[in-house]
């Protein structure tokens, strides 16, 4: 249908929610792909179907949820009755698979970290006494970090060692750059950036994102060329990651935006250290598009639960490449206080 037509019948809809439902129902299926990705992501977070990934999820949930009891102020002597049972049973399902293996060791040492400082702050509370013991048993093996990943004051922070001026000067030198030497992106840069990004915030700490990086450069290239907004300069990317999201983080339908908003969180702060490394990035909108969608699905090896939040391109700036002045809003229109 032409976009004047559907111009034309969303405005005569427009006050009638039922009407609009049967319009993007009916007529218009441009939710279809997103409600898909939420129902497959909601099936394997949920029930017996719940995959060991999706049981992670819970647990780095929870395990925030108990780390927030553990910081409340007064304290309370016992919290989290409510999630307390399916938080072990987790544990147990994760600790079979996790304990040992090297790349999950520093989340597996929280996940035990945290409940054992639960359980000790909790003491003889009755009500969770046959949680602690499941808890007790799962982890019988000792683990790497054990103790040390629990709530530390405010105080004990690393020293903040980048003056306002140096953070503003990197944020005027990262500019979206679409230029780039036909050099190798080597992957420990990536790996050093990706390890900025994961410090950045997330809600309920679950991190539902995934960077799925291409360093081949013709690889790189096929990959940039999928989405709208790269024609004519694609074909110079050395390096490319898809920022993938991960909707078998959630239960629930209200939290489907939060692997776009977790996504470009931890996108930014990718960016930031790029540059700090010497490389530069562009950032590249995903839409929201059937045929692309599957070209990508099959680029990347997809699953039903996850989808493209965006692209970065990256690499080493070709320095006599254009790049746009793009002008900023200033700080009074973007701010209004209230
Ligand atoms: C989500 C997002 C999607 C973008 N998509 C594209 C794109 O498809 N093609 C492109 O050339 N630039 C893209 N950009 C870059 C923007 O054009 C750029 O960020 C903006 O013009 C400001 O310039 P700066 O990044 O240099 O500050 C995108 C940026 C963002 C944040």
């Amino acid at each position: 249908m032409r976009p004047k037509k559907k111009l034309s019948i969303l405005k005569r809809i427009k006050n009638s929610r039922f009407a609009v439902d049967l319009y993007y129902a009916f007529i218009d299926r441009a939710f279809r792909r997103e409600h898909a990705a939420v129902v497959a992501g909601k099936l394997a977070h949920i029930g017996s179907g719940a995959t060991l990934e999706a049981q992670r999820f819970l647990l780095r949930r929870n395990t925030h949820r108990l780390e927030k009891g553990l910081i409340m102020r007064p304290p309370k002597p016992v919290f989290a009755l409510d999630y307390i049972g399916e938080t072990v049973a987790a544990y147990e399902r994760v600790a079979t698979a996790d304990a040992c293996e090297a790349a999950r060791v520093e989340e597996f040492a929280w996940f035990t970290s945290v409940l054992g400082r639960y359980f000790a702050v909790v003491g003889e509370a009755p009500q969770v006494a046959g949680f602690r013991d499941r808890f007790k048993r799962a982890g019988a093996n000792p683990v790497a970090g054990e103790g040390r990943s629990v709530p530390y004051a405010a105080s004990t922070r690393p020293d903040n060692a980048v003056a306002y001026g140096d953070f503003l000067r990197l944020c005027q030198r990262r500019r979206s750059v679409r230029w780039f030497q036909d050099r190798p992106v080597p992957r420990d840069l990536i790996d050093r950036a990706v390890d900025a990004a994961r410090l950045a915030p997330s809600a309920c700490n679950r991190q539902p994102f995934q960077f799925v990086v291409e360093t081949r450069p013709a690889e790189a290239a096929k990959i940039g060329a999928i989405p709208m907004g790269t024609q004519g300069f694609s074909d110079n990317f050395p390096a490319i990651a898809v920022v993938v999201g991960d909707l078998s983080a959630y239960f629930d339908e209200r939290d489907r935006h939060l692997i776009y908003i977790d996504g470009a969180l931890a996108a930014m702060q990718f960016m930031l250290a790029c540059e700090t490394l010497g490389l530069s990035t562009c950032p590249i909108n995903w839409p929201d598009i059937e045929d692309r969608e599957k070209r990508m699905d099959a680029a990347l090896g997809l699953r039903a639960h996850e989808r493209p939040v965006m692209l970065i391109a990256i690499g080493y700036a070709d320095p006599d490449g254009g790049v746009p002045f793009s002008g900023k809003r200033s700080v009074e229109h973007l701010r209004r206080y209230l």
